[in-house]
């Protein structure tokens, strides 16, 4: 049977300016001769979550055409900030009038009017990000896959957990089960871990997906590609993060491409400056 190949992309802190968008195209281009069965996004696709970045992202994975893609947000799609690569610091103004008034100048609150502004995609954080990409908690399904993500900003909410456990629970069997969302699960090499980098409650989190069987958990946030197979004793899972797409002076952009077969799964990191693989990871899968 043909390997199932998963592209897996994070981190693109959008944020309109020429570079990233020259970075995004090329990122893309990369992502798209892969010629991947599925395409994962784990989120941070833009610096601060303004439609202008949002929409700049949509119109580039909009040319994966047909390959399903599932997409999930991040913090910074859903709560403004500003600051380097995996930093989050509230905007230096006075007050939160100020504050929101400097993200969305011109939104036009109408405070003085004595009445609201009208709701529209734009207003509302969440509506703005999954009018142009779908629901929170995305999911897929196909014969041999069952995906499903949640939203891990401002944190993991029980009765998202519970649904995602209920579709897992539902998955057919020989289903490949991933689990994808934007926060980590594990510290990582090279990276200081930072308050909020893990999602809240990462280690029931992790034993709840060992438990549902799930065998591949990817995630971004960290800007690192990087792989740990963890096991409880009796299953086993893979936690993948992708890179970034911000350089910051250190690393090269990147992403992740995921191989699957028959008792074995493969992680490569893929250079966006060369496209060169290199092996990340590469493990046997219980049969
Ligand atoms: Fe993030």
């Amino acid at each position: 049977m043909k390997p199932l190949r998963i592209v897996h992309l994070s981190d693109f802190h959008c944020d309109g300016s020429p570079e990233l968008r020259a970075a995004l195209a090329r990122l893309i281009d990369r992502a798209i001769d892969c010629d991947p069965d599925l395409i994962v996004v784990t989120g941070d696709l833009s610096a601060d979550g303004r439609p202008a970045e949002l929409d700049a992202v949509a119109a580039e994975l909009e040319r994966f055409g047909p390959i399903p893609r599932v997409v999930v947000p991040g913090n910074r799609d859903l709560v403004p900030s500003v600051g380097p690569p995996g930093e989050a610091r509230p905007l230096p103004v006075d007050s939160d009038l100020d504050f929101f008034l400097a993200l969305e100048p011109a939104l036009g609150f109408g405070f003085d009017e004595g009445h609201s502004a009208p709701a529209g995609p734009d207003t509302d954080p969440e509506v703005r990000f999954s009018s142009r990409f779908g629901r929170l908690d995305a999911r897929f399904a196909a014969p041999r896959i069952q995906l499903v993500a949640v939203n891990s900003t401002p944190r993991l909410r029980p009765a998202e957990l519970e649904r995602a456990a209920r579709r897992l629970r539902r998955s057919p069997d020989g289903a490949f089960r991933i689990f994808a969302l934007h926060h980590g699960l594990l510290p990582v090499p090279g990276r200081k871990l930072r308050d909020g980098d893990l999602a809240n409650r990462s280690g029931d989190l992790l034993a709840l997906l060992l438990e549902l069987k799930v065998e591949l958990v990817l995630h971004g946030h960290v800007h690192r590609a990087h792989a740990w197979l963890v096991s409880d004793g009796h299953h086993q899972t893979v936690v993948a993060s992708a890179g970034a797409l911000v350089n910051d002076g250190r690393r090269d952009a990147s992403f992740n491409e995921i191989l699957v077969e028959d008792g074995r799964l493969e992680v490569r990191r893929r250079s966006v400056a060369t496209g060169e693989p290199s092996l990340l990871f590469q493990t046997t899968r219980p049969g």
